[in-house]
């Protein structure tokens, strides 16, 4: 029987349960798109009763959980009212627009438990809130950065110090919604009301960064999983590398060659910042690198999008890692081969559209595929991955783009079955 600690203080659960009965191990994620659809089936091949949460219906993981629910997370009490019904031991936020004041709540009243802890996911939710505890409580390198709330604070930020190039981004939002580079004085009006227009929730609060020209950026995966002392401890997936487009990734692969300081320094800074978040389960801790230099760039509390890759790389994904982790059971983050990852876009717009060339992609040496079955695609939407193993990540990433350019999106009219 594993010495699993999962399930609220008050309650602890030392086996796994039979789902859809009183022995049931229940786990919510509050988000059900890609990768809570993974997290999901990993926790389903485990026999967990699993609740997918999301704000539309259909969310891609919903249609493999044993129960779904359409709610509005931003909202404290609706929230809550899902959680008393479903009386979840375990509740896995997947995205970060969610009432982390609610969390907070349900943590402290050990109605569920939070993973990887409600201060965690109150923290990484705000661009402030994570910054600060990482360059300003623990001292690890970041750019540098100033908080403003007006066009006026905001350039005197620039002007004070921070200067050109710059980044400006709303201190609440996710893939690079709202973001802008600034090159000089003529830009910084338009990325101010850019990054008004670009944040999640109505406020006008952003962060302004100093521009690191690194070399390359990675993800690091990290895993804060029960080991063999019956501890959490922690555990580092090779490094993903990865390409962004306008905030957005487009490619990645595993694992990212780095010298042996920029690698020591990258999981000291992974360790500092999740030791500090706690709590068991996978977070990915984005990082800049030129050359022996690491700067902490955010922190995922959840498995990462540039993680995709794990799912041809490793042993066991990102994804059966946290499902894992969370669940009080011992995780193995090797490598299985190189690998990499390629996105696939809707490109098109519309409803219920189907997807050609599949087989073509299938076809691709040491390729696999994602489609992700979201109702809805928009030109600029994440509709599935292809990822690919070779013996090297060069080749593997020529065959992840190869088998993501033979999918082609296209309208249901044209789909003859
Ligand atoms: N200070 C910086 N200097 C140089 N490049 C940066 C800086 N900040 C961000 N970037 C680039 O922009 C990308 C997106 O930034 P960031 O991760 O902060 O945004 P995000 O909206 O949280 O994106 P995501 O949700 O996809 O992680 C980074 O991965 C990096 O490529
Ligand atoms: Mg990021």
């Amino acid at each position: 029987m594993p010495t699993a600690l999962i399930g609220p203080r008050n309650n602890p659960i030392n086996a796994l349960g039979t789902p859809l009965s009183p022995s049931a191990t229940r786990v919510m994620l509050l988000g059900a798109g890609e990768l809570g659809k993974e997290v999901i089936i990993a926790l389903q091949r485990l026999g967990v009763e699993t609740i997918a949460v999301d704000r539309y219906a259909d969310a891609p993981g919903m249609q493999v959980a044993h129960r779904a629910h359409v709610v509005t997370m931003t909202d404290g009490p609706a929230l809550r009212a899902i959680i008393e019904k479903e009386r979840p031991h375990l509740v896995v936020p997947e995205i970060e627009a969610i009432a982390t004041d609610m969390l907070l709540e349900i943590e402290r009243e050990g109605l569920a438990e939070v993973i990887p802890t409600a201060r965690a996911t109150r923290l990484t939710m705000n661009r402030e809130g994570i910054r600060r505890l990482v360059a300003e409580e623990l001292g690890l390198p970041t750019s540098p950065y100033a908080f403003a709330g007006s066009l006026a604070e905001l350039q005197a930020a620039i002007d004070g110090g921070i200067g050109y190039p710059c980044l400006v981004k709303p201190t609440m939002s996710s893939s690079g919604k709202g973001q802008s580079l600034l090159r000089g004085p003529d830009d910084v009006l338009k990325a101010w009301e850019y990054a008004l227009q670009g944040g999640r929730v109505s406020q006008s609060h952003v962060i302004v960064e100093g521009f690191i020209d690194f070399e390359y950026e990675i993800t690091l995966l990290t895993v804060r999983a029960i080991g063999s002392s019956g501890k959490v401890e922690t555990y580092f997936c090779e490094p993903v590398g990865h390409v962004q487009v306008n905030g957005d990734y487009v490619e990645s692969w595993q694992p990212q060659s780095m010298s042996d300081v920029a690698r020591e320094k990258s999981r000291m800074i992974a360790q500092a910042v999740t030791g500090n978040l706690g709590g068991r389960g996978i977070f990915g801790v984005e990082l800049f690198v030129k050359g022996d230099q690491v700067w902490f760039s955010e922190v995922s509390p959840r498995p990462h999008d540039t993680g995709l890759v794990t799912l041809a790389s490793q042993r066991f994904s990102e994804f059966e890692l946290h499902a894992r982790a969370i669940l009080g059971l011992p995780v193995d983050v090797s490598l299985r081969s190189p690998g990499a990852s390629a996105v696939i876009y809707g490109v098109i717009e519309g409803k219920g559209i189907a997807y050609a060339g599949v087989a073509d992609a299938l076809s691709v040496a040491g390729s696999d595929l994602r489609l992700f079955g979201k109702p809805e695609s928009f030109k600029k939407r994440r509709m599935g991955v292809a990822v690919a193993t070779a013996s090297d990540t060069t080749e593997a990433r020529r065959r992840a783009k190869l088998a993501a350019s033979k999918v082609r999106t296209i309208e249901p009219e044209g789909h003859s079955a």
